[in-house]
């Protein structure tokens, strides 16, 4: 049974979740809770290979259905070893992505079986889902220009799901903004637009309603 919180932040390439979900990590470490922050895909040996082979295999790149299996099983180690764990030894569990992103990027960006995905996501997950998910939602000029400039200060060019064409991206945003408008309960949508300040100032007014 869980006892800790599970955090996850969602969004389309460029959205500033990574910036967010370091400034949430000290936040809540400031007030003396114990944080586990992970990412997906990855945050176990076998999950960050996975990513790997997701995000660069070029020469063999996956199919859309092997990229949907990936994603899954680098999702089921995850939730199996780490996130179930941390949550049962009452820790907060921030996620930069999770499920929703495969529901988002394979199943409106890619066009497989939402039906198909919802299912074998909860076999991923063993029905574990995010108490509260922070969907960062932003417009496709405001994320290119993001991305722009991330790529020009790291020195790196994007990787194969980043460059898969504007339609792609226009179609998981509405994946997304369809998510959060099916469960409100549980995805906050933020306008990331903002600075990373902006942004902040928006995700910790809904924290003071979560925090317990
Ligand atoms: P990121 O964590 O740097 O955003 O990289 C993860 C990439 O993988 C990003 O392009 C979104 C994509 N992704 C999916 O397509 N499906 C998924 O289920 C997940 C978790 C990520």
């Amino acid at each position: 049974m869980s006892k800790g919180l599970f955090i996850t932040f969602e969004g389309g390439e460029g959205c500033g979740k990574s910036t967010q979900v370091k400034r949430l990590k000290a936040e809540l470490e400031s007030r003396g809770i114990e944080v586990l922050l992970t990412r997906e895909p990855g945050g176990t040996i076998l999950s960050e290979e996975i990513r790997r082979l997701i995000k660069d295999q070029e020469e063999d790149a996956p199919c859309d259905r092997a990229e949907l299996l990936l994603f899954l099983a680098a999702r089921a180690q995850l939730v199996r070893n780490v996130i179930r764990p941390a949550l049962a030894a009452g820790k907060y569990v921030i996620s930069d992505r999770f499920s929703d992103s495969t529901i988002a990027y394979q199943g409106y960006g890619r066009g497989l079986s939402l039906d198909f995905i919802s299912a074998a996501n909860d076999f991923a997950c063993e029905d574990l889902k995010p108490d509260i998910t922070f969907l960062l939602d932003v417009d496709p000029e405001v994320a290119r220009a993001r991305m722009r400039s991330r790529e020009s200060a790291t020195h790196t060019a994007a990787d194969r799901i980043e460059k898969a064409g504007e339609e792609f991206h226009a179609r998981l945003r509405e994946g997304f903004r369809a998510l959060a408008a099916a469960d409100r309960e549980r995805i906050v949508t933020i306008d990331a637009n903002g600075s990373p300040d902006e942004v902040w100032n928006l995700i910790s007014n809904i924290l003071r309603k979560v925090i317990r």
